[in-house]
């Protein structure tokens, strides 16, 4: 699968860690920064280059990093198309795909470490979307709201 990972400075302690446990996973990664530590950097920005990658079809997931991952979270679901959560528990970040159809999971560095963070993100790139009928019903009421803006 194609991947996107980005972060601000929040989030930037884990982000390697991230990219390098997905390359792991033999996924494609595409690393969209921060490229280095900017305390002056804005999550907002991150957001946005990861659900550009998804409306462009470069990547079919993403994940966000910021400090709390509460803005990466706000911020990428203004993008038409992304469906962002933050999930800290495994039955989310598993549950939030399969049910929700979420393609962009969000993190908090500053809420998680290291070897939770990469146990949240096997379990999201791992899970996939059950096209049971009330899922995809749902799912569709979710876009008829986007579609109404
Ligand atoms: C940055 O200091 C911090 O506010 C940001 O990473 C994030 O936690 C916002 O939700």
């Amino acid at each position: 699968m194609k991947i996107a990972v980005a972060c601000d400075h929040g989030g930037f302690p884990l982000k390697q860690d991230i990219f390098e446990q997905l390359q792991s996973m033999g996924h494609e990664v595409a690393d969209l920064g921060a490229h280095q530590l900017d305390p002056e950097d804005d999550y907002p920005d991150f957001a946005r280059y990861v659900g550009q990658a998804i409306q462009h079809g470069h990547v079919e997931r993403g994940v966000v990093i910021c400090g709390s991952g509460v803005g990466a979270c706000v911020a990428a679901n203004k993008l038409d198309g992304v469906r962002a959560s933050i999930c800290h528990d495994t039955y989310s970040a598993a549950q939030g795909v399969e049910h929700d159809n979420i393609n962009v999971l969000c993190l908090g560095a500053r809420i998680v470490g290291v070897s939770l963070a990469n146990e949240l993100v096997i379990a999201f790139v791992n899970a996939k979307f059950n096209p049971e009928e009330r899922y995809a019903r749902r799912l569709d009421k979710v876009k008829a709201i986007e579609a109404s803006h």
